[in-house]
This record gives structure tokens, C-alpha cells and sequence, in this order.
């Protein structure tokens, strides 16, 4: 979704090599096109298509001077990725350049407006009317501020803006309205970005702006102004995600990293417990709850469905925050919405939570601190997953699950399932030191065009997940389906070219799974199987299997069966060459 970067160093040494290790850091924001403008009595400006390695190789970046710049790497959302629509844009005279995330609404009225007073411009990007318009204001006399200001009045849409002007060197500009920015006190200067991974190497105290403010960085310092040009005084948060949290550190790719972390990631969001129960002591009566997420967050509010409909009785509806509009109408104040998102900052998400406030109580349960949804929700519960920085959830997904798992088992008071838990991050352990057999298990599917995942009860939405995983990284058409209604179409698609990942763990439904898996075996499908260890008939039924600890039955099943599914998407990815970190067309975090 872009990803913005600005810095100001406080000696004169020069910022690129500082911009580019910064704006490498937010790839997974989106890695179509990249670019870096520097001041040094003039603008330098270099950019271009491909991802930050590529483009570097060709231009160089770390040879630009000048103590303080900006940068973006770019996920295309208006105008196609090429050179020309790269960021920074500059008005036609090169004295502001401008990097924006977000997508602006009226874009076309403003552009048709500036043509006709003269403008020229050189991008099919939204974001060129920006510097066009700072500029304008400037020679109407104001200065870069409140430039800046009057533009964001004028835009309609999400942004996250950082400008700077020759005409007042030294300074950097940053607003934001429905998109993330951070700014961030460093030892060695100051700095603004879309989140904080990119500046954790230099700088962990944070302030995030609210909507509408204005940050001003100079060699001196970051000031807050609120739309009035008041200073408003703020106290940095201290982030204590280390730099190496969001570093390789020696695997291939962050995606391995991230889901060799994952018994982490459960364990310490399990420390979240007393957090938890406050929360639900100060929620009360709830008639019903409503789940709302996107992507791999919807998933794990499917399994909080079928949690807290099982385990404490309360009816419990899982809406896909795009399509919340209808569901929004039976809101009402007996009625807790749960926003399960990753980032925080997930457009559609934020779009349902603003509406849901209107009616509702609303608890966010996100991995990033400090996020838009932290602070627009109700309540709020951050999983301990660490930054994830490939663009495939897994580490956060557990973390949210592990969460989901405990405000359930406490709103129910169910201590056996809680004493469950703490074992889980041991069995997801016995798995990840499985992985390199799962390595091999996967070369004998990268052949695949087509791959079906099924489950029942509990492990139906791991089936969904397993699909998801395996469609957004391996390019492989996959499907995730209820094992009892595969029936009903889609077993017409099942021959012996075609995987069945069935996820069949010991419980209530096993028996009704062990159906549907004959069912499809008989159809010729190549049948891999995730089952309990020792699980004969499973065995006899399936061309192979994948066994888990015995002792984890279905109720659990969704925090550790996921795992070596997420690993045969994995290894199914490097087989066939791609890199798992970044697929195509995807970004992590979508704010628009
Ligand atoms: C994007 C990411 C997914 C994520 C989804 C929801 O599509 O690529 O991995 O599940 O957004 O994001 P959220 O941050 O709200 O969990």
C-alpha cells in the first residue's frame, strides 16, 4: 500500500544511504516502484520501476547528497507501475517534491483545474496534483505549513504526505488523514515514515500523528501543530521491537523466520491473559458479538465464532470488513464488535469500526502498537507477535488466535482450555523441527494447477487458511471448503491430478471427516493428509500424511494444524522459484 519515508540528520552528512535502509524496510508495503529525493541546494531526485535492489543497482541511491530527503516504495493503485509514476512527484518547476500513501478521490477535478492555470504534468498518478497544488499555495505567499494544510483540505481520500520546498530548505512537511505516519526522535536525527519498522535502526520513539496534524521536522527537532498551526505537545511512545525483531537474521526469507517464531508469538500473547480479563469484567453483558476482519484476520474470527457460539453460549456473527454494511443495521448497544486485524490500519476494517462506535461496544485485537485501530476502537488487546514483515500472515494469525482463544475460554470460564493453551506453543515447536520433511513432502506438489483444502467444525477455517496460504504465494488455484459440502459442486472438479489436503484431527468430527475423505479418495484425488500421530485409518486413506502431537485434539486443532500448512506453502513456493516474502499484486497493509 506505499510506504513513505523522511529524514532530517542533525550533522551534515548526507541522508540517502540512511532514506534507502529505511525504505527497505517497508518492501512489504509494496515493492512495484521506488524512489528517493534528497536536498542539496537543489532537489535530487532518482527513481524507477522494479523493487528496491533492482532499481538501486541501476541508479544508485547511496550516492545522493544531502542531510535530508525523502522516499517511497510504491504499490500501484492509481496509475500503472511505471517509471514516470513513481514517487517523489514534483511540481513542473522542481521545487516540491512530494511521497504519498493513500488514494485520493477527486483527483481528476483538481488535475483538469491546475491544467487549465498551466500545469504540466508528467504522471497518471493522484498524487501529482500534491506538489503541483504546494506550490501553488506557496506562490499564493503562504509558507510550506500551511501549503501543506490547505492542500490536505483540499484533497478528498486517504493520504499520508511528506513534502519538502527549496523555497524553505531544511524542513520536512508530513500530514496524514486515513493512512498511517509515524514520526520518530533518533540519536542521529529525525525522522517520519508509514510505520515504525523502517526507522527502528535509528530511531524507537514514536509519536503518531492524529488525522488533520501537522509534523514538522528540521535538524532541531519534531514539532506537532494542530490545524490551527498550534503546537500541541506530545510524549513519545518508546518502542521496544529491537531492529533485529525485523531482520532476517540468517533465514531465506522472513516468511520462515516469522513461522519458526510462532511458538513466540503464542506464549507471549498468552501473557495478555490479565489484560484480557479486565477487559471482559469491563465490557459486561453482551447479547451478541460480531467478528470483523480481512484476509488471514478473518480466518482466525471464524474460529472465534465457533469458540464463543460452543463455549459461552452468545450468538456470533464473522463479517469480511468490505461487506459489513448490512450487518452494521443489526448492530446495536447489546452488541460487541471484535476487529481482528494484523496492521490496525486496514482500510475497510477501520471503515466497519468507525461505523460499529455509532452503536456498539468495539475491542480491536492488532499486532501493532499504536495503530489507527488502537485508538479507534473501545477497547483494545495487542498481540505479541513481534513486526511481521512478509507480506503472508503467520506469526500474526497465531498471536491473534491465541487471543481469541483466551477471551473466549475466560468469557467462558473454561480453565481446561486455557491449561491447554500453554502447551501449544510445545506442539507447534514438534512441527516447525518437522519442517524439513514437510520440505520434501512439498516438492511432490509444486506440480499442482489445482488444490482442495478441507475441514470440519473447527478445522474448517484452517482449511481456509491453508488455501489462501497456498493461492497468495504459489500462484496454485486453491480452495478451502467445509469437508461436508464439497459435495455439493466441487467433488465434480476432483480427479487424480488434483491434491486434497485434508485436515483431520481427533475429536467429534473426525469420523464425518474420515467420510468426506473417502468420498474424494474414490474420485482418484491425490489425498495429503494432516492427522494426529498414530492415526492408522487415516493413514491407510491418504497417499501421505502429516502427523501431529496425538494430544491435540480439534478444539485446539486450529493453532498447530495450520502450521505445516503454512509450511508446504512455503517450501511449494521456493520450489517453484517465487519469493514467498513478496507476491505479486499483494502488499501487507492496505489502506485503501
Ligand atoms: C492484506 C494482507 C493479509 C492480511 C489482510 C488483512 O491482504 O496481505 O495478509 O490478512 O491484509 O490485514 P490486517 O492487517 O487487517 O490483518
Amino acid at each position: 500500500m506505499c510506504g513513505i519515508v523522511g529524514c532530517i540528520l542533525k550533522e551534515k552528512k548526507d541522508a540517502a544511504p540512511v532514506l534507502f535502509e529505511c525504505i527497505q524496510n517497508l518492501e512489504y508495503r509494496g515493492y512495484d516502484s521506488i524512489g528517493l529525493a534528497t536536498y542539496d541546494n537543489r532537489i535530487n531526485v532518482k527513481k524507477g520501476k522494479g523493487d528496491i535492489k533492482k532499481v538501486n543497482r541501476e541508479q544508485n541511491f547511496k550516492n545522493m547528497s544531502g542531510s535530508y530527503g525523502i522516499a517511497h516504495t510504491r504499490w500501484a493503485s492509481t496509475g500503472k507501475p511505471t517509471p514516470e509514476n513513481a514517487h517523489p512527484h514534483l511540481d513542473d518547476t522542481n521545487t516540491v517534491a512530494v511521497v504519498h500513501n493513500g488514494t485520493l478521490e477527486n483527483h481528476s477535478e483538481i488535475r483538469d483545474e491546475l491544467i487549465k492555470e498551466g500545469h504540466e504534468f508528467i504522471s497518471t498518478t493522484d498524487t501529482e496534483v500534491i506538489p503541483h497544488m504546494i506550490k501553488k499555495f506557496m506562490d499564493e505567499g503562504l509558507n510550506l505549513e500551511d501549503a501543506v494544510r490547505k492542500c490536505g483540505e483540499k484533497i478528498e481520500g486517504s493520504y499520508a504526505i511528506v513534502a519538502m520546498s527549496k523555497d524553505e530548505p531544511g524542513k520536512l512537511v508530513a500530514t496524514r488523514k486515513d493512512s498511517p505516519l509515524i514520526v520518530a526522535f533518533g540519536k542521529e536525527g529525525y525522522f517520519v515514515a508509514s510505520d515504525t519498522p523502517a526507522v527502528l535502526d535509528y530511531a524507537r520513539d514514536v509519536i503518531r500523528p492524529k488525522e488533520g496534524e501537522i509534523a514538522i521536522l528540521t535538524k532541531e527537532g519534531i514539532e506537532i501543530h494542530d490545524e490551527n498551526g498550534k503546537e500541541i505537545k506530545k510524549v513519545p511512545q518508546h518502542i521496544d521491537w529491537s531492529p533485529e525483531m525485523a531482520k532476517k537474521e540468517g533465514f531465506d526469507h522472513f516468511m520462515i523466520k516469522e513461522i519458526t517464531e510462532q511458538s513466540a508469538a503464542v506464549k507471549n500473547t498468552l501473557g495478555q491473559r490479565a489484560n484480557i480479563e479486565k477487559i471482559i469484567k469491563s465490557i459486561g453483558d453482551v447479547k451478541r458479538i460480531c467478528f470483523v476482519a480481512c484476509g488471514t484476520s478473518y480466518h482466525a474470527s471464524i474460529t472465534g465464532k465457533y469458540l464463543i457460539e460452543s463455549l459461552a453460549g452468545i450468538a456470533c456473527d464473522v463479517v469480511i470488513a468490505s461487506e459489513f454494511k448490512y450487518t452494521a443495521k443489526t448492530w446495536d448497544e447489546d452488541t460487541l464488535v471484535i476487529f481482528i486485524s494484523q496492521s490496525g490500519e486496514t482500510f475497510d476494517s477501520r471503515m466497519a469500526l468507525k461505523e460499529a462506535r455509532k452503536t456498539s461496544k468495539t475491542l480491536a485485537i492488532v499486532n501493532v502498537a499504536g495503530s489507527a485501530m488502537t485508538e479507534e476502537a473501545e477497547y483494545f488487546i495487542q498481540t505479541q507477535a513481534g513486526p511481521e514483515i512478509g507480506v503472508a500472515a503467520t506469526k500474526t494469525y497465531l498471536a491473534q488466535l491465541t487471543a481469541i482463544y483466551l477471551f473466549a475460554a475466560l468469557m467462558a470460564k473454561d480453565e481446561k482450555l486455557i491449561r491447554e493453551l500453554y502447551k501449544v506453543p510445545k506442539y507447534i515447536d514438534e512441527v516447525v523441527n518437522e519442517r524439513e520433511s514437510i520440505k520434501e513432502i512439498s516438492k511432490r506438489y509444486d506440480f499442482a494447477k489445482n488444490a482442495f483444502y478441507l475441514g470440519r467444525g473447527f478445522s474448517y477455517p484452517i482449511a481456509l487458511e491453508g488455501a489462501l496460504k497456498l493461492k497468495e504465494i504459489t500462484y496454485i488455484h486453491a480452495e478451502g471448503y467445509a469437508a461436508g459440502e464439497l459435495k455439493h459442486g466441487p467433488l465434480a472438479l476432483i480427479d487424480e491430478k488434483v491434491p486434497v489436503i485434508v485436515v483431520i484431527p481427533p475429536g467429534d468430527d473426525y469420523s464425518k471427516t474420515m467420510v468426506n475423505l473417502e468420498e474424494v479418495k474414490a474420485r482418484g484425488a491425490i489425498i495429503l493428509s494432516v492427522c494426529a500421530k498414530g492415526d492408522k485409518k487415516t493413514a491407510e486413506n491418504s497417499k501421505e500424511v502429516i502427523e501431529i502431537n496425538a494430544e491435540v485434539g480439534d478444539i485446539i486443532a486450529p493453532l498447530v494444524y495450520a502450521v505445516p500448512l503454512q509450511l508446504i506453502s512455503y517450501y511449494v513456493t521456493c520450489d517453484k522459484g517465487y519469493n514467498p516474502d513478496k507476491p505479486r499484486n499483494l502488499a501487507k497493509v492496505i489502506t485503501v
